[in-house]
C-alpha cells in the first residue's frame, strides 16, 4: 500500500469537529434533538466544540471526556495547532480518499477544524474546574452506570483500528454502553485507508455476548469516501455487574 493510499499518522490526532458536523455525522435531526436534553457524553471529544456549542445553545447537560483533558489550555491549544498543520499536509497528500461536497473545498474544511479548536479552547479555559471536561482513558470511563441518555464517539474507534486491538474496541464500546441508559453512536466505521474496519464482526460478536444490541445505520454525512454509516448500540439497561474481563484481548 503506497503513502497516498492511507492517511499515515504516527499518533491519534488532536483534531476536532463542530456541533454542526456532529449533528450530521450522528444524524441528530429535528426529531432527535430531544436527545440533547441529555445528559450526553462526547467520548473521546478531543478538541471538538460539540459540548461547548451545545451548552451555549442551552443543552447544558453535555459533557466531554478525553485522556488528554486535565492539561493546561495553552498546552492543548499548542497541540491542536500542531495537529491542524499536520492534518492539513496529510489531507493534501490523500485528497482522493475524501468527498469534498459537504465542505465545498479544502480551505473551508480547514476553517471548520480551526473553528472547532478555537471554540473548544475558549470553553475549556472558561470551564476550568466546572466539570464539563473530564479526564478519562478508554477502555475505562469514570461515570456510573446509565449516566448518559446518549454517548457519541467519533474518530478514534475503527478509524485507528490499525493500532487499537479488537479487544480494546469491544471493551471501550462495552464501557460506553454501561454508562449509557439509551444509545451509543459511533462514527466513522472506516480506517485511515478509507476501508471498512476489518474486525467489525468479531467486535460485535463480543458485545452480543454481553447482551449489547448493535445496529449499523445510515448517516447523511460523508467525508472519508464511503463513510456513510454509523454504529448504534442499545444496552437494555446493561449494568456494571456484567463484568466479563476482556483485558486479555488487548
Ligand atoms: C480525533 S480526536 C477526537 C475528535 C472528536 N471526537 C471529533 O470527532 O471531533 C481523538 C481523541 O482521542 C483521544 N484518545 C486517544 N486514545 C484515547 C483513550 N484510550 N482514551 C481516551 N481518549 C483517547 C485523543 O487524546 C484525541 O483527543
Amino acid at each position: 500500500m503506497g503513502a497516498r493510499d492511507r492517511m499515515e499518522l504516527d499518533n491519534v490526532a488532536f483534531i476536532g469537529r463542530t456541533y454542526e458536523e456532529y449533528m450530521d455525522m450522528f444524524d441528530l435531526g429535528e426529531n432527535e434533538r430531544a436527545f440533547l436534553d441529555g445528559p450526553v457524553l462526547d467520548c473521546p471529544a478531543g478538541p471538538s466544540s460539540f459540548a461547548a456549542e451545545a451548552c451555549a445553545k442551552g443543552f447544558n447537560k453535555v459533557k466531554a471526556c478525553d485522556m488528554i483533558y486535565g492539561l493546561p489550555a495553552d498546552e492543548l491549544e499548542a497541540t491542536g495547532n500542531r495537529d491542524l498543520a499536520l492534518i492539513s499536509g496529510k489531507l493534501t497528500e490523500t485528497a482522493h480518499l475524501f468527498r469534498w461536497d459537504y465542505y465545498g473545498d479544502f480551505s473551508r474544511h480547514m476553517q471548520y477544524r480551526a473553528a472547532a479548536l478555537y471554540r473548544f479552547i475558549a470553553d475549556y479555559r472558561a470551564e476550568a474546574g466546572g466539570g464539563r471536561y473530564v479526564h478519562a482513558r478508554l477502555p475505562r470511563l469514570p461515570f456510573s452506570d446509565g449516566s448518559f441518555a446518549l454517548v457519541l464517539s467519533s474518530h478514534l474507534l475503527f478509524l485507528y483500528g490499525d493500532r487499537l486491538t479488537p479487544g480494546f474496541h469491544a471493551e471501550s464500546l462495552r464501557e460506553m454502553a454501561r454508562v449509557s441508559s439509551g444509545e451509543v453512536r459511533v462514527y466513522p466505521l472506516l480506517g485511515l485507508d478509507a476501508r471498512p474496519y476489518p474486525h467489525m464482526d468479531e467486535v460485535l460478536g463480543l458485545l452480543r455476548r454481553d447482551g449489547i444490541i448493535a445496529e449499523i445505520r445510515p448517516t447523511p454525512f460523508e467525508f472519508f469516501k464511503g463513510a456513510t454509516r454509523m454504529l448504534a448500540l442499545r444496552t437494555g439497561g446493561l449494568k456494571g455487574e456484567v463484568r466479563r474481563d476482556l483485558s486479555h484481548l488487548f
